[in-house]
């Protein structure tokens, strides 16, 4: 029996990324802290452009960058003030989301691992 070549079809491809950042946004939509951040008033745009970054970054298809270019996302976060407040509220609604998937354990460690340090990577001020 062969293993998925990838995380994105080891976790079960565009349907789990599809649940993952629906279940995200459900979470800053309501969040004092970060849904302020979001510029545009309807969230679809954003889930949008996560979604496609995560199944590229995670090897499935490569949309996010036929349509977006290279990530550059410490870039792109530099228009907002990402403190460690932000940073948590972030990790906190990604934490519950990918909780919700239920998947084994490594599969969710090794996507948790790196939700944490890009997250630490993107704070951009100190409060
Ligand atoms: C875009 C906030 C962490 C990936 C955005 C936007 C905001 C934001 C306000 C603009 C929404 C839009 O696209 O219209 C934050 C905050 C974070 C955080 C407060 C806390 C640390 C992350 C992490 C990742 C990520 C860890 C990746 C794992 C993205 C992507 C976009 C984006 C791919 C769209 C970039 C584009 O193509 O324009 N984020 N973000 N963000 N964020 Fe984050």
């Amino acid at each position: 029996e062969s293993q998925p070549a990838t995380v994105y079809d080891a976790v079960g491809g565009s349907e789990t990324f599809r649940l993952l950042v629906d279940r995200f946004y459900a979470g800053v939509a309501t969040d004092p802290v970060l849904r302020p951040l979001y510029p545009e008033e309807d969230l679809s745009g954003a889930r949008e452009r996560l979604r496609m970054f995560l199944e590229q970054y995670w090897g499935g298809p490569r949309t996010y960058s036929e349509r977006r270019g290279h990530p550059r996302l410490r870039l792109r976060h530099a228009p907002f003030r990402i403190g460690p407040a932000e940073r948590d509220a972030w990790l906190g609604h990604m934490r519950r989301a990918l909780e919700s998937l239920q998947l084994p354990e490594s599969l969710a460690t090794t996507m948790w691992d790196y939700f944490v340090s890009a997250a630490h990577s993107l704070v951009n001020a100190e409060s």
